[in-house]
């Protein structure tokens, strides 16, 4: 269907950490923009302030949630903390071929598997454990 959402949220995705879910949902609606845009035949336009938002608003919530894991003492903290390093060279990475290939779309699908398989696995790690040490029912 001609502009169905590239990622519909469905709630097994939630962590029930009120704000890091909003934030999450932030973060799939700015990938699913880039969407709208490459539909649109406008894509390559669209990368670099699509990635100028992911880029900041991504920082602030990689700083909410490493501030929730230190708080509750989380032992996998460091190891997190890895993951969200790695993805910013890899989002670059993958858009300087992107854009000499002049496929947006590689960009669109890394964001989305890369986005939907960390909260999936690695938040959901982390996820029962704060929300035990901090009471969030
Ligand atoms: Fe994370």
């Amino acid at each position: 269907m001609k502009y169905a959402l590239y990622i519909a949220w469905n709630d097994s995705n939630n962590l029930g950490i009120p704000i890091i879910d909003e934030q999450h949902r932030g973060i799939v609606a700015t990938i699913n923009s880039l969407h709208y845009f490459i539909q649109e035949g406008k894509g390559l336009d669209a990368l670099k302030p699509t990635l100028n938002i992911l880029e900041e608003y991504t920082h602030i919530h990689f700083k909410t949630e490493e501030a929730f894991m230190k708080i509750s003492s989380y032992p996998g903290f460091e190891d997190h903390v890895t993951l969200h390093e790695g993805l910013m060279k890899k989002t670059l990475e993958i858009t300087r071929e992107a854009v000499s290939y002049k496929e947006p779309e590689l960009t669109l699908k890394f964001l989305k598997e890369w986005w939907i398989g960390h909260i999936n696995k690695e938040d959901k790690k982390y996820a029962p454990y704060i929300k035990k040490e901090l009471g969030i029912q």
